[in-house]
């Protein structure tokens, strides 16, 4: 998008570049504010009246809500999209029953091209801009996702799923994985806004050469996430320690590997000791938050409290399709409930933080993207707090905090008016005002 002239949106404009539970500046607000982008950068944003004298020229599109930065979900499978709402079993039995055979399907790269389509469109309906996904075991499987991403101009960090111990139809083997994976790191390096991650798909799927094998890669590909799942359900955690009796933890299972370090993300840690968050924080390695899913495989209640207390990074995660909802919004809102069950107080500038500069903080994307700041990415959505007759109701009169939070119970992808990438429209609600093309 080089050489394009700068256009300008003005409206409200709210972003959380910080834990504001920390960092009492972190929430920036303006209520008629300017955000001018040239090349698809922000190159100003502030408020319109300080604006306008520099930026007055430009052409300025009056956006029809409340602008926030694109949604960065920190773990999501888009193989699984049309498994969401799979009925009766917990997280071990669901994978056998539901999700390993529906990855199967992925041996197909036409399957694959398809789904791929399919998933990052729906990212872009619910206002979600990049994201660390899951794909299958199959290398085409990446490839997929990344030629869509890559058409779509969105910042994706994927990576094929190492399983040497997966059902035989799912299967890789040492060599394979690692072979595989290098290919990919190869063949993807350096293209649009993608970006690649060592996927060991858990403990109970891999064999010991396999991780090692994961760790060897994490420590050749310093650009590279590692990126797997971690204590997420008790019988799953019950199993990791029959499998791993001289380890001290589920974490120290991985630690072992050399998988536990700053490029690190791990989704849903919801039965982790003090000792794993300690070590979580040393290492600087992040937690993606999923709370629909821990809900819907009843895993648990994710302990804020303890993390906060650790300093553990998190970020927000939908983790579909064990997640209900693509909204990281809604998600939040789960999130809100999920920490309420441990009497906790989540606030809604907090939630959206995880799911925005949370999360970029979660895959080392935040000085792209993550905060509107100026020199970021113009990947940002325009939600509507009237999208609905209940939530019109609701919002009117109330706080920004108010209608923060309202949106997170109760939106979904109707509270998206507009998604932008790079500053341009990408998705935009039927019966939307015209955005600049
Ligand atoms: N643990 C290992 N694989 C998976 C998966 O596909 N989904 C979830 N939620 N947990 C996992
Ligand atoms: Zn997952």
């Amino acid at each position: 998008m080089s050489g394009t002239s700068p256009r300008a949106f003005r409206g409200e404009i709210l972003s959380v570049g910080g834990d504001p539970r920390e960092d009492t500046g972190a929430v920036r607000y303006e209520a008629d504010g300017l955000l001018v982008v040239e090349d698809g950068v922000v190159v100003a944003r502030g408020p319109h009246a300080d604006l306008a004298e520099r930026w007055g020229a430009v052409p300025t599109y009056a956006v029809p809500g409340l602008i926030v930065p694109g949604f960065i979900d920190a773990h999501v499978h888009y193989p699984q999209m049309d498994r969401i709402a799979s009925h009766g079993e917990q997280l071990l039995d669901w994978l056998e029953r539901h999700i390993f055979p529906a990855e199967q399907a992925f041996a197909s790269r036409a399957h694959a091209d398809a789904v791929a389509a399919a998933f990052l469109d729906e990212l872009l309906r619910h206002g979600t801009t990049s994201a660390l996904v899951f794909a299958t075991v199959h290398e085409q499987s990446v490839d997929a996702l990344f030629a869509a991403a890559l058409d779509r101009r969105m910042r994706i960090a994927s990576g094929k799923v190492m399983m040497d111990r997966g059902p035989a139809d799912l299967c890789d083997t040492v060599a394979t994985s690692r072979a595989e994976s290098e290919a990919l790191i190869h063949r993807w390096r350096g293209r649009g806004r993608l970006s690649y991650a060592i996927t060991p798909r858990f403990a109970l799927t891999s064999s010991d050469a396999q991780m090692q094998a994961a760790g060897d890669l994490l420590a050749a590909y310093p650009d590279a996430l590692l990126h797997t799942h971690l204590a997420e359900n008790r019988h799953e955690c019950d199993a990791v320690t029959a499998r791993f009796p001289a380890s001290r933890d589920y974490l120290d299972v991985y630690d072992g590997f050399g998988l536990v370090g700053a490029r690190s993300v791990f989704a849903h840690g919801i039965h982790l000791s003090a000792r794993a968050c300690a070590r979580l924080a040393e290492a600087g390695a992040g937690i993606a938050v999923c709370p629909s899913s821990n809900l819907f495989l009843g895993s648990g209640f994710f302990d804020f409290g303890q993390a906060q207390a650790h300093g553990v990074r998190l970020g927000l995660g939908t983790d579909i399709g064990a997640g209900t909802s693509f909204s990281l919004m809604h998600t939040g809102g789960l999130a809100y409930q999920a920490a309420l069950a441990r009497e906790e107080r989540l606030d809604p500038f907090y939630a959206l933080y995880l799911a925005t500069a949370g999360s970029a903080h979660l895959l080392h994307i935040a000085d792209r993207v993550g905060a509107l700041a100026v020199g970021q990415e113009a990947d940002f959505v325009v939600l509507d707090d009237r999208a609905t007759p209940l939530l019109a109701r609701r919002t009117a009169q109330a706080s920004l905090a108010e209608r923060l939070f309202a949106m997170q119970i109760l939106g979904d992808d109707r509270i998206v008016a507009e998604t932008y990438v790079l500053g341009h429209p990408a998705w935009r609600r039927a019966g939307g005002c015209s955005p600049p093309a």
